[in-house]
């Protein structure tokens, strides 16, 4: 298939190819999505098969306005006060779903996954399409997600029908989701809004137990998020001894980066695209330490231990 790359001035045409069933990869704040028409099953489809993706983790459906999230599901009035708060943003929300939105879209849940992303691009490309915009991350399943042209270049270049180049993503992780339809609220995925700041509005949100996850959030149970090279991730006990892991791992010839993670934005924004380098630079082994778990560090410190191949305690 030929991949037609797009300037951001370019929307109508790719928004033309959404409204034909085709896929299009389109910037957001928060990582690449690759998106379809959340509306056609037979596109929605088709993102399954350009990233190798299991049919039983359902997809985030993208919305440009408050009509079209009330077309998709019931909006509760929780769910209405996360949306004045953080939407547009890196926030989606698990509602339950309308007759409109097809099992395809869902893997077979009476629930919905739905976000407004703040990417002005991503909101125009939603609005000129005059659809809701089902969309993964924009990598092939299981390898880190794409926070730039080249990484959605490099992963899908030939499997989708147009690309949308932009600048990097600014968050760099991806958003957080929040399940409303039963009680306790839980936070099924940590990202780009703190759980912090959800908990000042919803004070009874809290972070899934391992157990809750794999029937609510069936993504979650996947390995994600992972470099060819090993990761070894060293909890706070054990930070004295990455360098004696590195001149070990050295002195028997093995390619060893140690990535120094803080907590910050600055953090997240690069956290994908340094494994996607350490990769192409032929690196063996990545050294971690962890980070507190609070604000954006509980959203980084879920994605390195997700990738992880060892966790030293
Ligand atoms: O920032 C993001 O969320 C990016 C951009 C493109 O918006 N999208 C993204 O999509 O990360 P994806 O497909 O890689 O992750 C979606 C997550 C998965 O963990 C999936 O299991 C969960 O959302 N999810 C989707 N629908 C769900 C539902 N109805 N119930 C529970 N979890 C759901
Ligand atoms: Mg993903």
């Amino acid at each position: 298939m030929e991949t037609k790359i797009f300037e951001k001035d370019d929307l109508e045409d790719a928004a033309r190819l959404i409204r034909s069933g085709e896929l299009v990869v389109f910037p957001t704040e928060t990582v690449y999505g690759l998106g379809a028409d959340a509306l056609n099953s037979s596109a929605v489809k088709k993102i399954f098969v350009a990233k190798n993706r299991p049919q039983d983790n359902p997809l985030i459906v993208h919305v440009c306005d408050i009509a079209q999230v009330e077309m998709l599901a019931h909006v509760c009035d929780d769910a209405k006060l996360l949306m004045d708060k953080f939407w547009p943003g890196p926030l989606t929300l698990i509602l339950s779903k309308k007759d409109c939105v097809s099992f395809d879209v869902t893997a077979g849940l009476d629930t919905v996954a739905i976000r407004m992303p703040s990417n002005d691009v991503a909101l125009k490309l939603i609005e000129l399409a005059r659809t809701p915009i089902a969309a993964p991350s924009a990598n092939i399943s299981g390898r880190p997600s794409a926070t730039n042209f080249e990484h959605v270049f490099v992963d899908l270049n030939g499997r989708v029908s147009g690309i949308i180049k932009h600048e990097e993503s600014l968050i760099g992780v991806e958003s957080s989701v929040v399940d409303l339809t039963s009680k306790p609220y839980l936070l099924l995925r940590p990202g780009g809004v703190s759980l912090e700041d959800i908990q000042k509005v919803l004070p009874d949100v809290r972070l899934f137990r391992k157990e809750e996850i794999s029937n609510k959030s069936p993504g979650m149970k996947y390995k994600h998020y992972s470099p060819r090279a090993k990761i070894f991730l060293f909890e706070d006990s054990a930070k004295d001894k990455i360098s004696e892991f590195e001149s070990d791992l050295k002195s028997k010839g093995f390619n060893v980066k140690v990535l120094h993670l803080s907590n910050s934005v600055e953090c997240s924004h690069s956290l994908f695209d340094d494994f996607r380098r350490y990769d192409k630079r032929g690196v063996d082994y990545i050294l971690i330490n962890a980070i507190s778990e609070k604000g954006i560090g509980l959203a980084i410190m879920n994605r390195v231990r997700k990738a992880a191949y060892k966790i030293i305690s």
